[in-house]
């Protein structure tokens, strides 16, 4: 018998990868299905590379011995720029059933981008005085051109902004990604995205039309009142069209020929939404044929092409749309009449709307906001995010939907609505298209209902860069958010490549802060209270423990070589900082930031003592950077930050442990301890297990951790005998706790515990969200101990199927697409047994790890073993 086809993936892109920057990119596969007894031995790779014309490059195959099936080398000779190739893949037992070749996969497809010294193309921007910034409107720029020859073999354009841009050629829009080309510190990475455009060009006469805004490169942002223009003045696009036809290559790229006028935008900002004046315009402006006569010409502006770059992850779209759950006549924020609209689930995204034909100038404008206080749209906490978007009609009908913003909301306010119906509004969910590749599901709806929180959570703030928050006037990279979120991210979606682009911008802002990481990255002007040479605890270690939970989860060493210098960097300042006595004590340190006992305008002020975190990070992450180095075959270095880590983790426990001090005798703190591995011998580590349970319990099973001590609290509890109080806790309905958000009823997880008080109100801090993730690591805990789908090997290549069952639940079920294919790990209990049901991938082993059955080591394919029961119901579950 032989496997079946293989599928294949390139690096971390999906298919079709066009423009991507490697030239030898990497080769994965997984197998759905084999025989019990196979073992890859061999695989064996075709390609066949084209030049855009046809001409073929390369066609041939090669056969390499081995097991390996992900990440493989790149077989053939290096993709030249703009080389096309079509990749397939099969494989072969290396054992005694060896039947031959398995089939072959379906062909994947990648694409190189342009190098800096393919771009001929200039940047351009509006050539007309834009006005003052508070009524200039969002530029278009156009050209027409001619495409001789009579038939179009292949277009593609290649894309990005000085701002946000969407192009269109011949009145059609390219592709539907938004927000182009994301956020990065653009002198020094600027993203080009490459598109297929064969269908929209056409011989003859064709125009190309792009939209381009203000976005993160000269718009507002940031908080407290925020910084404009903060990597130029001048917005700018940068296209090439390539088109080959049987006539021979047109490139069409911006230059002096290009015309630019104002657009119809006469406002559009990420934070506070946009106006739409449909009076304003063109008819057929991105079409041949328009007289742009009247339009001004272009400014051709300076641009050092050796920043573009491709983007390693896949780039905001919309996902999803919502329809309202509910919409009633209410009036708005300031007692204005109108609708209000329930989605039903907080999200990032945008309305879209189909106002019906009404008078000319007649203006629709929807605001947006998470909560509701008193029936109303709850606004304060978006701080200076306007958030309102505006369509002024020309009269006739028009579905509308704004281009170059995102709002972070679960209900909307229409007024302005034309006609006595009900305003017909969707929401389009808008985030970086991630695959999904985790679930959860258990026996306990309120337990799912937190998951999916964490989910949407998630969605909300992966909109290019791993955010805080997507709604207030911050939606910032915070490096202690991710840092905490990482590991259960990497469950849940496919975000390597998002993350993995995301870390370059940490390493460039490091060393451009001189080893400093700083507390979010991009790193922009922040207010009073921020300067990019903090080294904060928590914040900083992003740059070890974001890496490495990635890894953990694909198996990319390239990932780890690359951020290799930023993690022993971090490490080698922060080292530097604790000095000889090993304790990292000085500085501002955000500590166990928002504890729930931090009151609504001090977050900082929380139970355990901010050194304490510190140095316990820093031992945390000299061990990353010491497995860090064993992986990459630097033994000197693994040797050397392990005694770093050895020699903290010994200070810590000098200063820290058994102090008598009662800010060290708390749960994060006990959490700590515990799972950074910093105290001396299983005794200790009961005995810390033994505290925290007494600290959770005599907490009345509440929650008494912040940012840090948070992604820490189950495992701490479930890794030394307190099974009983981490379910008791997880499961808690007492405030605060995950399951009292999700009885207030949370659709996300919430910046505070306390973002919405038991009375129902908002929380008076100026500083309240209903959308940061950094709560819901727990999930991660889910997966791994309630499930019992945990990672041995990167890449899950051996992994554990260790159900903890507790709490009262009856079920649970974890599943997970692996660099291998589908893992999963489902229980039941059933007649009082233990039933496990398991998918083991090809190509991995799983360790059974059942209480009450003897370890196992499975070989792929499904599993089902039982075991007596153990205790299924507890006092403790409501
Ligand atoms: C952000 C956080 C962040 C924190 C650090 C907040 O304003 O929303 O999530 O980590 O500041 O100070």
């Amino acid at each position: 018998m032989t496997p079946s086809a293989p599928v294949l993936r390139v690096e971390h892109h999906p298919q079709p990868a066009l423009g991507v920057g490697e030239d030898r990119p990497r080769l994965s596969w997984h197998l759905e299905d084999a025989p019990a007894a196979y073992r890859q031995g061999a695989y064996e790779v075709a390609w066949r590379t084209t030049a855009p014309d046809g001409a073929v490059l390369e066609d041939t195959a090669a056969v390499v011995d081995g097991a390996a099936q992900v990440l493989v080398p790149w077989p053939g000779a290096p993709l030249g720029p703009r080389a096309r190739a079509e990749v397939r893949v099969r494989t072969r037992d290396g054992g005694a059933d060896d039947a031959g070749w398995g089939p072959w996969s379906e062909p994947a497809v990648v694409e190189r981008g342009l190098t800096a010294a393919d771009w001929t193309a200039e940047l351009v921007g509006p050539g007309y005085d834009e006005g003052p910034v508070e009524t200039r409107r969002a530029p278009l720029l156009r050209r027409g051109f001619d495409v001789p020859g009579r038939e179009v073999r292949s277009a593609r354009l290649h894309l990005t902004a000085h701002g946000l841009v969407e192009a269109e050629l011949n009145g059609q829009r390219v592709g539907r990604d938004e927000l182009v080309p994301g956020w990065t510190p653009y002198d020094d990475r600027l993203r080009v995205y490459a598109y297929d455009v064969t269908d929209l060009v056409r011989t003859g006469e064709n125009a190309l039309g792009t939209w381009l805004a203000d976005g993160w490169f000269r718009g507002r942002y940031g908080f407290e009142g925020g910084t404009r223009d903060l990597y130029g003045t001048h917005v700018g696009v940068l296209a090439q069209l390539e088109v080959v036809t049987d006539a021979g290559t047109v490139v069409v790229g911006g230059d002096a020929s290009w015309r630019s006028a104002p657009g119809p935008l006469t406002r559009a900002s990420l934070y506070d939404g946009e106006t739409y004046d449909a009076r304003l315009l063109p008819a057929g402006w991105s079409e041949p044929g328009f007289d742009d006569a009247g339009w001004s010409p272009v400014a051709v502006l300076p641009l050092d092409r050796s920043v573009l770059a491709a983007p390693d992850g896949p780039p905001v779209r919309c996902t999803g749309e919502l329809a309202p759950v509910s919409v009633t006549r209410a009036p708005g924020p300031d007692g204005e009449d109108g609708w209000l609209v329930d989605f039903g689930q907080n999200h990032s995204g945008r309305p879209r709307l189909t106002v019906p034909a009404a008078p000319a100038g007649t203006t629709v404008r929807v605001r947006h906001a998470e909560v509701l206080q008193g029936g109303t749209l709850y606004t304060r906490t978006l701080r200076e995010a306007a958030a309102t978007d505006e369509v002024v009609t020309d009269g006739a009908a028009i579905t509308w939907e704004p281009r170059f913003t995102v709002h972070g909301y679960r209900y909307a306010h229409v007024s302005g609505w034309p006609g006595e119906d009900a305003p017909e509004i969707v929401s389009r969910v808008l985030h970086s298209d991630m695959a999904r590749t985790g679930w959860f599901a258990s026996s306990d709806p309120d337990l799912d209902r937190l998951h999916e929180n964490v989910v949407w959570s998630l969605r909300s703030n992966f909109v290019d860069i791993p955010t805080d928050c997507p709604q207030r006037d911050e939606r910032l990279g915070w490096t202690g958010d991710i840092q905490a979120f990482a590991p259960t991210a990497a469950f849940l979606y496919d975000v390597h490549g998002m993350l993995g682009d995301w870390l370059r911008t940490l390493s460039a802002e490091q060393r451009r802060f001189g080893g400093t990481v700083p507390v979010y990255v991009p790193w922009i002007p922040g207010g009073r209270f921020w300067d990019p040479a903090q080294d904060v605890a928590g914040w900083g270690d992003a740059a070890t423990l974001v890496p490495e939970a990635l890894h953990r989860d694909s198996a990319d060493v390239a990932l780890l070589e690359r951020q290799y210098a930023s993690a022993v960097g971090w490490v080698d300042k922060v080292a530097g900082l604790a000095g000889p006595d090993r304790l990292w004590d000085t500085g501002m340190q955000l500590g166990d930031w928002l504890d729930p006992t931090a009151p609504p305008e001090d977050p900082l002020r929380a139970q355990t003592d901010p050194h304490l975190v510190a140095t316990a990070y820093l031992a945390r992450s000299a061990r990353s950077v010491a497995e860090m180095a064993r992986t990459l075959g630097r033994d000197d270095d693994a040797a050397r930050y392990g005694t770093l880590a050895d020699e903290v983790a010994a200070a810590y426990r000098k200063r820290y442990v058994d102090s008598g001090d009662p800010m060290h005798d708390t749960q994060t703190a006990h959490a700590l301890s515990i799972v950074f591995d910093l105290l001396d011998g299983d005794d200790a580590r009961l005995r810390a297990g033994e505290r925290l349970a007494a600290l959770v319990r005599d907490g009345g099973w509440t929650v008494g951790t912040g940012f840090a001590g948070t992604p820490l609290v189950a495992d701490a509890l479930s890794s030394t005998g307190q099974l009983d109080a981490a379910y008791a806790l997880l499961l808690s309905h007492a405030s605060p706790s995950w399951l009292a958000m999700v009885d207030l009823g949370a659709t996300t997880i919430w910046e505070r515990w306390d973002s919405m008080l038991t009375d129902g109100t908002v929380n008076p801090g100026e500083m309240t969200s209903f959308n940061h993730y950094a709560l819901g690591s727990v999930a991660d805990w889910l997966h791994r101990v309630v499930a019992g789908l945990a990672p041995l090997e990167p890449g899950y290549r051996t992994f554990r199927v260790a159900p903890r069952p507790g709490g009262g639940l009856i079920r649970a079920q974890a599943r997970h697409v692996t660099p291998y294919g589908t893992a999963e790990v489902a229980w039941r209990i059933e007649d009082g047994e233990l039933v496990v049901r398991c998918v083991v991938p090809v190509g991995t082993t799983a360790e059974l790890d059942v209480p009450g059955l003897e370890p196992a080591v499975l070989g792929h394919g499904r599993h089902e073993v039982r075991a007596p029961a153990a205790r299924p119901e507890s006092p403790l579950h409501r």
